[in-house]
């Protein structure tokens, strides 16, 4: 969480700074700050609570100007948002100034040391101890900055994505990454500093991922100069970004949200392309086919990931069991790594993550690779640090997802598992030809019926009027569908801030049934598939109880149409696809009642789109 952006050029490096911020509002908005150096070598910050307008607002009478600069946007993890804990923190002689995205977790050691030498703080934050440590190293061993940084971080445990910049040394900022991302964009004479490539791409496609452990000096005259804490001298790769700028755009939508989900239809194409051929009759991911053999003698796999990525990898649990015979867990990273779980090296461990920065997936795919087992990732973000850190894996391709609630990131990841489950199935001879040839001819097809239901939209939206003011929800769904009550009640709950819970639907009769009054809405999944009739005798139990029931049907239904008292009409498809469908209308239901709440629906309360921290 947090999101950091730097400037050093020709140019004045406030305006870049706070465009910069606002592409990266995404990962935190409770305060922001800059803090710039003019051409006189003042070094002055600015920072306010709230969002990136009001640190706009505060700073517009002032004549800030400075081509060298540094910014950032907050997401709290110690201390409350407020001014003093808005970053960038000067250290004790307001000489140094610095940003971080991170946890530092032996902070409260390091600030007790500190303030025996005679250092003073103003913020509850971590990131203070930085700063403060920074200086005081330097002054102590008489080094440069960037020594300093080097010799501070070798005392820092935790992670970390930092810029800093020194009043005296008004041509240079110095970054260092460690498990919290870093990208340093090259321009003409300037470069660019920031948490991902969004407030990058206007200027540059020419980008270089930091490592773990390496320090940048980023000065404007000559290209940045890599070495890692330890003092090893690195050069890395230039990467050609192929990201374009209408991604960043909300193309005439009222949100970025309501534009992923109806970007849907595109980028499911975008993720199958070149994976399955023009003819159905194949589907090719690299990932898989480069070490088919792991694949095929797999004893067990175990999938990784947090909130919506975990509902996607318990459909993949679904979709691998059914059609490969191989045994899934599907695991919470962040008990996972925790727990001491019995890894097998002939276990495949898939790690799914929008974002490909979640710490905690993060480090249980660690915990898994020291085990010996094979990680594979399913990441959106390209280089993002999942995606490095696995032996092989599959990007979902749909392009950069801004709206904190996830939607076309979740759907792709199903296509992915869809597709791998497929192709493993395939290699083990578990799916007969023409069974495999018909599933991969309607996962081509996902697309067009997903445009369809995407005409609903406005009878959606006053379905939504109907449930604006309800005070909480219940999600069903069976089989491939529970996943799909999981993500529907969690869509609801992070963007309108109503309670909601998703259960399989035959779990209902063993506690939560109690719970159900003529005030309960009631989200059925109900589409005519293996379940059916089964779902169709839950929802009879909610309706006898005085329930309010919306279902969500297949297209010419009639049993649950008498039944229910409010229906959505989707088109079929096989069992295994139904959660792409499914999902599609439960993800407008909660955007539109979300919007008729008022809610900031692209930056919800307390929440960020990247969970970098613990
Ligand atoms: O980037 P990741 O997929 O690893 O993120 C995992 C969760 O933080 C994420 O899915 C979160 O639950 C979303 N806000 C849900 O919409």
């Amino acid at each position: 969480m947090c999101g950091i952006v730097g400037y050093i050029g020709n140019k004045e490096a406030y305006p870049i700074l706070i465009k910069g911020l606002h592409r990266l509002e995404y990962r935190g908005y409770d305060s922001a700050g800059v803090a710039l150096t003019d051409k006189n070598g003042k070094l002055s910050i600015y920072k306010a609570k709230g969002r990136v307008a009001d640190l706009e607002e505060f700073c517009k009478d002032k004549n800030i100007s400075g081509n060298i600069g540094i910014a950032h946007t907050r997401w709290a993890t110690h201390g409350e948002p407020s001014n003093q804990n808005a970053h960038p923190h000067y250290s004790e002689s307001e000489s140094i100034a610095l940003i971080h995205n991170g946890i530092i977790e032996n902070y409260a050691v390091l600030k007790e040391q500190l303030i025996r030498n005679g250092y003073h703080f103003q913020s509850s934050t971590d990131t203070e101890v930085m700063v403060q440590l920074i200086e005081y190293v330097k002054t102590l061993n008489k080094v440069d900055l960037c020594t300093a940084v080097q010799l501070a971080l070798n005392e820092i445990i935790g992670a970390y994505a930092i810029a800093v910049v020194e009043k005296d040394n008004p041509d240079q900022i110095i970054v260092a990454r460690k498990s919290s991302p870093l990208v340093l964009g090259i321009g003409e004479d300037e470069y660019f500093i920031a948490s991902d490539a969004s407030p990058i791409i206007e200027y540059t496609n020419r980008v270089i991922y930091l490592e773990d452990e390496e320090i940048a000096v980023v000065s404007r005259h000559e290209p940045p100069r890599i070495i890692t804490i330890k003092n090893v001298e690195k050069t890395h790769e230039i990467i050609q970004l192929e990201m374009n700028l209408s991604q960043l755009e909300k193309g005439g939508y009222p949100h970025f949200m309501l534009k992923e989900i109806f970007e849907q239809p595109q980028t499911l194409r975008d993720c199958m392309r070149g994976r399955i051929d023009v003819s159905c009759q194949h589907v090719v991911l690299s990932g898989i086919i480069d070490h088919r053999e792991r694949f095929v003698n797999a004893r067990r796999i175990i999938i990784l990931a947090c909130g919506t990525s975990w509902h996607a990898g318990l459909v993949g649990k679904y979709l691998f069991e059914t059609f490969c015979r191989i045994p899934v867990d599907v695991e919470y990273s962040s008990e996972f790594r925790y727990r001491n779980p019995v890894i097998y090296k002939d276990d495949i461990i898939i790690a799914i993550s929008q974002s490909g920065e979640t710490a905690d997936t993060l480090a249980a795919v660690e915990l898994a690779r020291q085990a010996g087992a094979f990680v594979y990732g399913i990441c959106n973000v390209v280089g993002s640090s999942i995606a490095r850190n696995t032996h092989s894996g599959s990007y979902t391709h749909v392009g950069p997802e801004i709206g904190v609630a996830s939607t076309k990131a979740f759907t792709a990841q199903l296509v992915v598992l869809s597709m791998m489950s497929l192709c493993i199935a395939r290699a083990l001879k578990t799916v007969d030809d023409a069974h495999f040839f018909r599933l991969l001819q309607e996962l081509n097809r996902i697309p067009d019926k997903i445009e369809k239901i995407l005409k609903l939209n406005d009878a959606i939206k006053n379905l939504s009027k109907i449930f604006t003011y309800a005070h909480n929800f219940i999600y069903l769904g069976r089989g491939f569908n529970y996943p799909v009550a999981l993500e529907g009640a969690l869509k609801l709950k992070e963007i309108s801030y109503i309670h909601a819970e998703g259960y399989p639907a035959a779990e209902m009769k063993h506690g939560p049934i109690a719970l159900i009054d003529s005030e309960m809405p009631v989200v059925a999944i109900a589409t005519d598939n293996g379940m059916y009739e089964k779902v169709i005798s839950n929802i009879q139990e909610i309706k006898a109880r005085n329930g309010r029931v919306i279902a969500v049907v297949s297209e010419n239904d009639t049993v649950v149409k008498s039944i229910a008292d409010y229906v959505i009409e989707i088109p079929a498809t096989e069992d295994c696809f139904d959660p792409l469908l499914t999902t599609i209308p439960l993800q407008l239901l909660s955007y539109h009642i979300a919007v008729n709440k008022k809610r900031d629906v692209d930056m919800p309360r307390n929440l960020a789109k990247s969970v970098t921290v613990e």
